[in-house]
């Protein structure tokens, strides 16, 4: 699939909305350029940045040298090169319906010019607001009814604010595009070990005969961060932990990890599989979310050494603010492979390290032989390493060197990218790669993003009950001081069944 030398791609243009923002900068050029350097771009290509800072041409070309640079795994000299020769510019505010004009106008001469046969792909890097009404001026200036070629619009999450709202932005984009126009990012389905997962499960007889409850005592989850919210303040006061992570990358992870084989690698078979499972998620009741779900939100501490500000000293947080930047859940999946097996998913700002791990802990064996002598064992575990290292880790047990030596566990380590982490692709080259070749297997379809929100929603609604009922809006929102792995209450899920979140280093 990612097979060298296999250029076939279709001529197109890329129309980035949202170009001189910080996604571009860090994530976009430096992946466009990895796919330029490795000639994975259509021969002939153009990309439009839309922006309002920039004034000219020139300079968003800079600026791309500059992003490029900075953030691309892979260049060591300063050469942009003919990279840049594909880059355009052209400055107008989203509102102004004059400019969606130009741009059409500007398009068809490209068109023209680089023979790229009216195929567009719209890659929206805007803020979430933008969403809707740049729809609404695609459609009005009729850019989308008159290209002549195909069409694709790629959308950034958060795809809505709730389940409402993510209905709401669906409708608005279906009413001009089809579904298999729409390509809704997730990057995390860009990540090498989370396009692993599949394979490692379905393609390895070792693995997928255990992958069960008879099997597999709880699985985990954790997207842990060392970062805070940065300059992401005033998004993050809307959205929260919870929001930011748990309707897309964590549940799509709670998917791959656990939906049922497809039938074959077509990408509506993927889905299928996928939407099936997060369907079977067992809903969240009032109680259970009180009893299930954790919340958090740091206060000032350390992180690797430096003293870092609590959250609502961050820039733009509300001295006040009861957002949450840790969330901790324990799900159960009831269908017949995983009824009964815990699922704990994690993820929060400001913990000790930067790291995302899926952890299998199998079944502990009877009670007799070894264990008789020697106590509990250690459980196997088999640990799929996301970030930053990317790998496969196995725990089983065994006897330690010499007569009467103890039964210790040991650990078999794969790591695909340890020796050269640069040849490991960024998310957003494979995201890109696929978008422009219109492989949709990566990008959520609509059903997966409404269950993933559905699943989600009784947990919105019973934090909102609950600060209703307070009457002052204070509700129990535990702290956890920067640098350390969330509130006690995150242990206590585990705690209380007899278990513990591993640590996976
Ligand atoms: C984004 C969230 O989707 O994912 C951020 O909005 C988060 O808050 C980021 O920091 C994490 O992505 P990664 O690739 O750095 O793990």
């Amino acid at each position: 699939m990612w097979a060298m030398g296999e250029n076939r791609l279709d001529p197109c243009i890329l129309v980035i909305f949202g170009a001189t923002g910080d996604l571009a900068r860090r994530k976009l050029f430096p992946a466009l350029y990895n796919l330029y350097l490795e000639g994975r771009l259509p021969e002939r290509f153009g990309v439009v940045g839309i922006g309002r800072r920039l004034a000219s041409e020139a300079a968003f070309r800079d600026e791309v040298c500059r992003a490029v640079k900075e953030f691309s795994r892979k260049v060591k000299i300063g050469v942009c090169g003919d990279f840049l020769e594909s880059f355009y510019y052209q400055q107008f505010d989203l509102g102004e319906a004059a400019g969606f004009l130009r741009l059409k106008e500007f398009l068809a001469n490209m068109d023209r010019i680089r023979e790229t046969r009216g195929n567009r792909i719209f890659y929206l890097a805007v803020a979430p607001e933008h969403f809707g009404p740049i729809v609404d001026q695609l459609a009005a200036s009729r850019m989308v009814a008159e290209g002549g070629g195909w069409l694709r619009i790629a959308i950034e999450k958060p795809f809505g604010h709730d389940l409402a709202s993510a209905r709401e932005l669906n409708q608005r984009l279906a009413r001009v595009f089809a579904e298999e126009e729409i390509y809704r990012i997730d990057h995390y389905l860009g990540k090498e070990m989370i396009q692993n997962l599949m394979v490692i499960r379905f393609a390895n007889s070792l693995f997928e005969p255990l992958w069960n409850n008879r099997h597999i005592d709880n699985i985990q989850i954790s997207i842990n961060e060392s970062q805070g919210v940065g300059t992401r303040g005033r998004y993050y006061e809307q959205a929260g932990a919870l929001r930011d992570m748990f309707p897309n990358h964590l549940m799509q992870l709670v998917a791959l990890v656990a939906m049922e084989p497809p039938v074959d690698l077509r990408t509506k078979s993927i889905r299928d599989e996928k939407v099936k499972v997060i369907r079977a998620l067992q809903g969240l009741t009032q109680d259970a979310v009180a009893r299930d779900v954790v919340r958090g939100q740091y206060t000032g501490g350390n992180v690797d050494g430096e003293a870092v500000r609590g959250y609502r000293e961050e820039e733009g947080v509300s001295a006040s603010s009861r957002t949450e930047t840790f969330v901790a859940m324990r799900l159960f999946i009831n269908n017949f492979r995983w009824a009964g097996v815990p699922f704990y998913l994690r993820t929060g700002k400001r913990m000790p390290e930067r790291s995302a791990a899926v952890v299998i802990q199998f079944r502990a064996l009877p009670g007799t032989l070894y264990f008789k002598e020697f106590g509990a064992l250690e459980p196997n575990l088999l640990v799929l390493k996301i970030q930053p290292e990317e790998g496969v880790f196995l725990q089983f047990n065994a006897k330690e060197l010499g007569p009467g030596g103890r039964i210790v566990p040991v650990k078999m380590n794969y790591c695909q990218n340890c020796d050269y982490p640069e040849d490991s692709p960024e998310a957003y080259e494979r995201l890109f790669f696929d978008l422009i070749r219109g492989d949709q297997s990566i990008f959520p379809r609509w059903d997966e993003i409404e269950q993933t929100w559905a699943f989600v929603q009784p947990v919105l609604d019973a934090w909102t009950a609950a600060r209703e009922a307070t009457g002052e809006g204070e509700v129990a929102l535990p702290i956890y001081p920067a640098g350390t792995w969330g509130p006690r209450e995150a242990c206590d899920l585990l705690e209380r069944e007899g278990r513990n979140w591993w640590l996976v280093l």
